[in-house]
């Protein structure tokens, strides 16, 4: 349980956040299907990416820490087992759906199993395109643990109803090892790091708008350098939005277009941030933000293709929300109900404990703006990371103490959260 209090000083200084992990997790994947030895540097800390590697040490890729950011990853790009092969996804769900793409093509049985949350995540999804690629897997009524007899597969064009990066990165990784073609069509873009990583290391692959098409390829090991992560960015560029006095800056931000959705919220709620020193490191765009209190926000819809562009982002959107004048609807986000928790009911449990008008909606929230947050309350963040920080950043506005319960679990993600807070805290 974790107790945060109002902050009455702004926050200031310089942080450098960790690395994304989204692309962490691509990272370890495709340099053990690739062939060579590579470095990864600025590599996750969060349990979820510690997940993966540990999984393909499972299946015997030499997989080195040398030290706390930097992995030594060597392979021939072949991926065996001589015993089926067992192994946890522990709480993470991308790496049960790219995984999945990865083994449904190699010649042994593998179980993928996950924690209590990731158990209940829709599988389906996942299975219906690698099946109608020929592969072979069996579920519980669509959910973990997955059994996968590893086939020959072929490519295919699929459509998906729904943007999903894991679901589109699931197929393309699937792709790499079918006989033929590949394409995947998805309805708005979903963030496109399998894609920018795929290319880089040399994979015969093409996007055009919607659709990315991908050829059996081999792909070559290179170093990779892991930017920072917008989505835990989020929750610092909300706190000095919201927090008076507030100014600071925070370093290497990845600022890839299918990722900067909450960039675009802020500016449409009528805040802007800086972007300074904007480049490129290993494929992905980066720099540094300039974050400035801002007092007065407004209300704004959110809908459509702004969904996947910010999806990680919203239990932080709707604190921002909060305070910002008007009614800020969130729609088209009913997938929200199927991450680490089913995060429009617990969002809206929460928020509305301390104080947020806050609605749900089928497919999102409604938030009623501005309000003065009361607190003094304990706060169930249901073991999801970001309901956890997105309730640690409420807290510094309430008027009275809160507790947020299961905070530990933000180190699913997350776990340096704290110290670079105390950092902006801290700096006079
Ligand atoms: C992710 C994709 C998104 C996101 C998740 C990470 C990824 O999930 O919510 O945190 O790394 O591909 P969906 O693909 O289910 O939208």
């Amino acid at each position: 349980m974790k107790k945060v209090e109002k902050l009455n000083k702004g926050l200031s200084g310089r942080i450098t956040i960790p690395a994304d992990k989204s692309i962490s997790h691509r990272a370890v994947m495709l340099s053990s299907i690739a062939n060579g030895f590579c470095t990864i540097e600025n590599f996750s800390g969060g349990a979820d990416c510690k997940s993966t590697v540990e999984l393909f040490k499972q299946l015997g890729v030499d997989i080195f820490y040398s030290d706390e950011k930097t992995l030594r990853i060597f392979s021939n790009g072949i991926l065996h087992s001589n015993t089926d092969f067992e192994c946890t996804c522990g709480n993470s769900g991308t790496t049960m759906r790219l995984v999945t793409g990865i083994l449904a093509s190699r010649f042994f049985k593998s179980t993928l199993t996950g924690d209590e949350s990731l158990s209940l995540r829709p599988m389906q999804r996942i299975i219906e395109p690698l099946m109608l690629m020929g592969a072979d897997i069996e579920s519980t009524e669509g959910h973990a643990p997955l059994i996968i007899h590893g086939k020959g597969l072929k490519g295919i064009k699929y459509h998906s109803d729904i943007a999903s990066a894991q679901v589109k990165s699931s197929v393309l990784l699937a792709g790499l090892r079918a006989q033929g073609v590949t394409t995947y069509v998805e309805p708005y873009i979903s963030r496109n790091h399998t894609e920018l990583m795929l290319d880089y290391l040399g994979a015969d692959i093409t996007s055009d708008g919607n659709s990315v098409t991908v050829w059996s390829s081999e792909l070559e090991a290179k170093d990779i350098t892991i930017v920072g992560d917008i989505s835990s960015a989020a929750f610092f560029i909300v706190a000095g939005l919201l927090v008076s006095d507030s100014d600071f800056i925070i370093e290497n931000v990845g600022i890839n277009p299918t990722r900067t959705g909450i960039l675009d919220i802020v500016s449409r709620m009528g805040a802007s941030v800086e972007l300074l020193n904007e480049h490129v490191v290993s494929g992905e765009p980066v720099a540094d933000i300039h974050v400035q209190y801002c007092e007065n926000l407004k209300a704004c819809i959110i809908e459509g293709d702004d969904i996947p562009r910010l999806i990680d982002e919203l239990p932080i959107i709707a604190v921002l929300a909060s305070q910002a004048e008007g009614e800020t609807v969130v729609k088209n986000a009913e997938d929200l109900r199927n991450k680490e928790s089913d995060r429009i009911k617990c969002l809206v449990s929460g928020l509305s404990s301390i104080g947020v008008d806050i609605e749900e909606t089928e497919d999102g929230f409604i938030v009623r703006g501005k309000t003065q947050l009361e607190g003094g309350v304990e706060v169930e963040s249901y073991r999801d990371h970001r309901l956890a920080m997105s309730f640690y950043v409420a807290g510094l506005l309430c008027k009275k103490e809160i507790a947020v319960r299961s905070f530990e679990w933000i180190n699913i993600s997350f776990p340096e959260f704290e110290k670079l807070m105390y950092n902006l805290i801290c700096n006079d």
